[in-house]
């Protein structure tokens, strides 16, 4: 099978580019996802879903300006974007073709059952209007964009508000439906997982109620420095208890948000001095330093990148070529697999095809493209060699005794991301596909055969 061959658990998460991160989304997902990412044995995914702000924003302005405070958001938050993989979803054009192909797939009735579509049909029906009123076809097939957006890196887990576990739903049927009408037997597609995190921090908001921008009670988090962290801290509504009056601390919300940023012995205190009369002014000027001393350090380099987006458009294109290393090849093989095959090119015998017309004017005609050559050894057996575009022999495969198999494994490890897969005790990388190895490759040349496999 496709991903599942490697080790590495593939974490892929996405987040709309509409607003401004305000302290809730940092502690319940930029925080833990970050967290996670460090983990041995993950390889994580998180992108800008910037086609999708689109469903819900149509201020230019807004969508332009929210795409670079969310990147620098996260990179001053301590995203490694050398070890994850952090892209826009815009600059992978493999998605929306995937995604179509995917809409081709999925049953109209599905859409017709999900939430965020029915609520505004609900809405429309009270209101007595026409049932579809103001519902765009992108609210309506968003659920499809979303399972493209996680199928195309074959993620096995999707970290995600409750709200997305029906959107999770959806995109394994339509993964299962296309491996099956399309997958001759294998699986193209992985079966993603939702990840709900109970032990994350749902923060509340200033009114007790979830931190939410639709509720208009969001604490920000880089915007506006500390003056705006404190005006809005001192907004946190509280009981009416005056100084010297005991206060129960798991009534108050203050306290939920202190928690979020504390250590255990810090939390202890808190709620020690709040039972003996800790008064409320006091307490916010407490959380308030707590936040800052979390958040300073990193609302400088905030600052820092939002003064300088090209440093901010350089990290998100170096993951956008990263991540199109994975989706370009994958998407060769779907592209095969529902039969918009490549036309055949006239090349033959290692010459490069300049002259057709058909290689006339794309990127790749000039380069000459790396081979796989397929002979009989002395014992009769299949093998494959592998050479790079410059003619240097990157690899011999294991011998096989079916010469179909032989190549369409050949075939399928470009659509993988070898880089993933782990190194022997000896300093080799078995290249799996569909549970058999293809060939042993040294470590360090994995990168080069990746390249060639990718510009066969
Ligand atoms: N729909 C998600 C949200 O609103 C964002 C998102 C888009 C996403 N594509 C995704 C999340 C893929 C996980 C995986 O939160």
């Amino acid at each position: 099978m496709n991903a599942s061959a490697s080790s590495t658990l593939r974490v892929l998460t996405g987040i709309t580019t509409s607003g401004t991160p305000h302290l809730g989304n940092y502690a319940g997902a930029i925080r833990p996802a970050i967290q996670s990412s460090t983990q041995p044995g993950v390889d994580a995914f998180f992108f800008l879903a910037d086609y999708h702000a689109l469903i819900k924003c149509d201020d230019p302005a807004r969508i332009a300006r929210s795409r670079l405070e969310v990147a620098a958001t996260w990179v001053a938050a301590g995203l490694d974007t050398d070890r994850v993989t952090f892209y826009r979803q815009s600059d992978i054009p493999e998605i929306p073709e995937l995604c179509w192909m995917l809409t081709c797939v999925t049953a109209k009735g599905l859409m017709n059952r999900a939430h965020a579509y029915k609520a505004s049909v609900d809405a429309n029906v009270a209101r007595e209007v026409d049932p579809d009123d103001g519902v765009t076809m992108g609210l309506f097939s968003y659920p499809i964009l979303m399972a493209a957006d996680i199928l195309m890196f074959n993620a096995h887990r999707v970290p995600v508000g409750r709200d997305q576990i029906q959107h999770l739903e959806m995109a394994r049927d339509i993964a299962q439906r296309f491996n099956h009408l399309y997958g001759r037997g294998e699986a193209l597609f992985v079966l993603p997982e939702v990840q709900i995190d109970e032990e994350v921090a749902t923060l509340p908001g200033l009114d007790g109620r979830k931190m939410s921008k639709s509720y208009n009670n969001t604490i920000p988090l880089f915007e506006g420095g500390p003056a705006a962290l404190k005006a809005a801290v001192a907004q946190i509504v509280t009981d009416s208890r005056l100084p010297g009056e005991a206060k129960d601390a798991d009534a108050a919300h203050l306290f939920t948000l202190y928690r979020a940023f504390a250590s255990q012995g810090q939390v202890a205190d808190f709620r020690a001095a709040l039972q003996d009369g800790l008064g409320w002014g006091e307490a916010k000027q407490a959380l308030c330093e707590l936040i800052e001393s979390r958040i300073g350090p990193m609302r400088e380099s905030y600052a820092d990148l939002m003064a300088h987006p090209e440093r901010v458009e350089a990290i998100l294109l170096a993951g956008a070529e990263k991540a199109r290393r994975i989706a370009g090849p994958f998407m060769a093989r779907l592209r095969d697999a529902v039969g918009l095959r490549q036309p055949p090119r006239a090349a033959v015998g290692g010459r490069t095809d300049e002259g057709t017309p058909a290689a006339r004017g794309t990127g790749h005609a000039k380069r000459a493209r790396a081979r796989l050559v397929s002979f009989r050894d002395e014992a009769g057996r299949f093998r494959q060699r592998l050479f790079a575009s410059d003619g240097t022999e990157l690899l011999l495969s294991e011998p096989f005794g079916d010469p179909k198999r032989l190549s369409r494994l050949g075939r399928a490890l470009a659509g993988q991301d070898l880089s993933a897969l782990p190194v022997d005790a000896q300093g080799f990388v078995a290249l799996v596909v569909e549970g058999q190895c293809w060939a042993r490759c040294p470590a360090e040349r994995v990168a080069a055969v990746q390249e060639a496999l990718v510009h066969l």
